[in-house]
């Protein structure tokens, strides 16, 4: 979308489904999120871009509601979580979907039982109805059944973060938040995870928040880039929108990132504009 069709979206009324408005946190006097404003929008992939200790995984456990703000408002949906109980927020948080920093599965149990995990948390499906659920998802997303009973640590990196998706996307996710998805990851993998991150979006129709601090993978996958500098967004818009911008700290930011001119160009893109 161009930024004129985002206000037009803005001025039907659209609910867009994360809205932070003027969200504050602080640790003591340690200000982490000086007035975070940010809207993703629907249906596409949001990158919340920021350097190392900027706020990023802050950002994200104010957005899935597993801190509480200082101030201001985190909206799902239209919905504050701000305020909400326990109780309430566990039901929003079943709109979401979480890829983890290093995918984070459980090395003791099989890559099976790591993607069946949600539905035996959350549900009381039959086993055979779990089985084919898993299968299902780990097909879509290119995964063999030989993976089921290997270790997460038997598995490459590429495929534990598939898999990390395929438990993500188990109970239908709308949203998937991902968190440094390719930190850790050599190029040839990172364009890989890069390619799922897409493709899952389009499958599943999911909106997609991936907080990174990769330059290249951003221009890559982001419809929609939000620069987290200090504890503000600075920019949001489209990565081309960003490359022409006149802001010195988000000049600074893309020329410290050294990213390759063709990427900037738009050469290598996966997201489909
Ligand atoms: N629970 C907490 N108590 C005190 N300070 C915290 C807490 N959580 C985060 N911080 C501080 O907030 C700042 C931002 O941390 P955060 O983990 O959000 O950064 P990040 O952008 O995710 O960094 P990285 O790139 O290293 O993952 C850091 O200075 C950190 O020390
Ligand atoms: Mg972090």
């Amino acid at each position: 979308m161009t930024e004129a069709e985002h206000a037009d979206v803005a001025e039907l009324g659209a609910v867009p489904p994360l809205r932070c408005v003027q969200l504050v946190k602080r640790y003591g006097d340690h200000t982490v999120l000086a007035g975070i404003d940010l809207t993703c929008s629907a249906g596409e992939t949001n990158v919340v871009i920021g350097g190392s200790g900027a706020g990023k995984t802050t950002l994200l456990r104010h957005l899935i509601g597993l801190e509480k703000p200082t101030s201001g408002r985190v909206e799902v949906d239209g919905e504050d979580i701000a305020p909400m109980s326990e109780f309430e927020l566990n039901r929003v948080r079943r709109k979401f979907g979480m890829v983890f920093q290093y995918a984070a599965l459980l090395d003791s149990l099989s890559v099976y039982e790591n993607v069946a995990f949600p539905l035996r948390e959350h549900t009381k499906k039959r086993e055979s109805e779990i089985r084919r659920l898993v299968l299902e998802k780990l097909e879509m997303l290119g995964l063999s059944p030989r993976v089921l009973p290997l270790s997460p640590a038997e598995i490459s990196g590429g495929m534990r973060k598939r898999v990390g998706l395929a438990r993500a996307l188990m109970l239908d996710p709308k949203i998937i938040v991902y968190d440094e998805p390719t930190s850790g990851l050599d190029p040839l993998t990172t364009r890989t995870v890069d390619e799922m991150i897409e493709q899952a979006r389009r499958q599943f129709g999911v909106t997609n928040v991936v907080i990174s601090h990769d330059m290249a993978s951003t221009f890559r996958i982001a419809h929609r880039v939000h620069v987290l500098i200090r504890g503000r967004i600075v920019q949001s818009g489209a990565p081309q929108e960003l490359v022409r911008s006149d802001d010195p700290a988000v000049r600074e930011f893309i020329e410290a990132a050294g990213v390759d001119r063709a990427i900037l160009e738009g050469k290598g893109r996966i997201a489909e504009d």
